[in-house]
């Protein structure tokens, strides 16, 4: 009866997501190259391998001519990838406005934008209709690359109108969507003008996933509240049709983290770095320069643990690697100001000749780099105001099973319901329990650092992306069968 069911390797998913797993960057009329884009969908989506996969997604440039375009296809079709091309107009008022400037703050607890409760409705009217637009377009590349059989899988809060378009294009696709991000108390979605379409598109899927029980429980709440719909522990129902409403937690390739501390070039970044912060304890943030990152909290928390502790000053040293993100959005840039000011002051405070309490480098880093540092990291520090998980947390825990460092993380992470019983959870907004936790982390003894990673480790292990993504694959499977069954009686 569960024919259509395929073994995982032969399945052929459909990918969607704003964000393809490389980016383009022109080197010529007719000459891409392609880099691995940063951010937490990537790095899970890119752990996923054993299904037939292609990705839909934008390429993060603008291609206005035909020979550019015809170029980066093909160059992205060795890599299994289908561009969608936005124009620049489209981008500005999609990418950066409705995704950026209105839906990921609301999302993440920060509220709609002043200037937009303000202004006359029309810019975010406009705003709204690009982005109605941008998941049209996706739709119809969807569309045109469809084949029976396949499972559409649609990724995070760029696409929430792209379940609805799919399924007026056909209605026996199956069409899963999970969102990245917190999904926020009802109260805070009921504040976005355009709450209902939204929520009506989304269920137009057969499955809705969410990092965390709380967000899928807060988006059947917002169902029931602001549609009127019935909520059931199965999802939502509507008329007869149940959507499928459940909890994926993400995780990471866990193995390509561990594999990776084996390789001698990272053995050798191992070995300069340890030289090169010798007698010191090293601490370490590692994200996207975003306001929900809560890095000026962060930064504000050790100031106040130098302060208070003059015997660690020349003892600890924090390294904030943030990597900018969303660039053209202004909130960026006073964020990006903000942080700099600071960690000058600290810096300008605290330094001596030979040395400065913080290293910031505003810049990704490649991946071996990055590894090195996760394994010669003591304490790591995730200081997140609202996260959807915070894969990080995952990776520093997979680099420290010979040092057993110190998680500090945010109890706003999604992170802090699978890897809480390991870390120090903390209040980010709360700066003075924070520089507590530093000292708490800087005195903790082995024993206990052994017992607390021991914990996160076993659940990085065997809590990974591709774990993650056969369940919810499966899920989403069973689910359209069931529906034909029901049809079918
Ligand atoms: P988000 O999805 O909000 O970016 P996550 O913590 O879930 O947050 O994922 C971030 C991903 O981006 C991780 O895989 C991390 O390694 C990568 N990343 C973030 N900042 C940097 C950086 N400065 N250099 C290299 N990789 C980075
Ligand atoms: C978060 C979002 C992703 C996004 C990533 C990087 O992880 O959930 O959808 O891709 O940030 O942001 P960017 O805007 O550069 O794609």
């Amino acid at each position: 009866e569960r024919q259509d069911v395929r073994p995982y390797n032969r399945q052929r998913l459909l990918v969607v997501a704003n964000r393809l797993p490389v980016s383009a960057v022109r080197r010529g009329e007719d000459s891409w190259s392609l880099e691995i884009s940063a951010g937490g969908l990537v790095t899970a989506l890119l752990g996923v391998k054993e299904f037939e996969a292609k990705w839909i997604g934008w390429a993060g440039v603008n291609v206005p001519d035909e020979v550019g375009q015809k170029a980066l296809t093909k160059a992205l079709a060795e890599k299994r990838c289908i561009p969608v091309f936005l124009d620049e107009d489209i981008v500005h008022q999609y990418y950066n406005g409705y995704c950026n400037n209105i839906l990921w703050p609301l999302f993440h607890y920060l509220g709609l934008p002043q200037e937009d409760r303000l202004a006359t409705t029309r810019s975010f009217q406009s705003q709204f209709a690009a982005y109605k637009k941008a998941n049209q377009m996706f739709a119809d590349v969807v569309n045109e690359h469809y084949e029976e059989g396949d499972v559409v899988w649609c990724h995070d809060y760029h696409l929430m109108f792209l379940p609805k378009c799919l399924k007026e294009y056909n209605s026996e696709m199956k069409v899963g969507w999970f969102l990245h991000t917190p999904f926020p108390s009802s109260e805070i979605h009921r504040t976005l003008p355009s709450r209902t379409e939204l929520l009506r598109s989304v269920l137009a899927a057969d499955l809705v996933g969410f990092h965390t029980y709380d967000y899928a429980r807060h988006f059947v709440s917002a169902c029931t509240r602001i549609l009127g719909l019935e909520g059931t522990p199965e999802g939502v129902e509507d008329q007869g049709r149940l959507t499928r409403v459940a909890a994926f937690p993400i995780g990471i390739d866990s193995l390509r983290f561990i594999r990776a501390l084996e390789v001698r070039e990272v053995q050798e970044h191992i070995k300069d770095l340890k030289e090169r912060f010798a007698g010191r304890k090293v601490m370490l943030g590692v994200d996207r320069l975003d306001m929900i990152k809560g890095i000026p909290q962060k930064l504000l928390a050790f100031e106040k643990f130098l302060e208070e502790n003059p015997q660690w000053r020349d003892k600890v040293v924090l390294l904030q690697i943030a990597v900018p993100t969303r660039t053209d959005v202004p909130e960026y840039q006073k964020l990006t100001s903000q942080v700099h000011e600071i960690v000058g002051r600290i810096n300008g405070r605290f330094g001596t000749l030979t040395a400065v309490p913080i290293h910031h480098l505003d810049r990704s880093l490649d991946f071996y780099k990055l590894c090195a540092l996760y394994a010669v990291t003591d304490i790591a520090l995730v200081t997140s105001l609202r996260d959807g998980m915070n894969l990080v947390s995952y990776e520093f825990v997979a680099c420290q099973d010979a040092k057993k460092g110190v998680l500090i993380l945010s109890e706003f992470a999604g992170a802090a319901q699978s890897l809480g019983a390991g870390a120090i959870l903390v209040n980010p907004w709360n700066i003075t329990e924070v520089a507590a936790s530093i000292g708490q982390a800087l005195n903790m003894s082995a024993d206990e650092r052994e017992k607390r990673h021991r914990h996160n480790f076993l659940h990085v292990t065997t809590h990974t992306a591709q774990e993650w993504a056969e369940t919810f694959v499966s899920e989403l499977n069973d689910t359209v069968v069931e529906a034909q069954l029901r049809t079918s009686k």
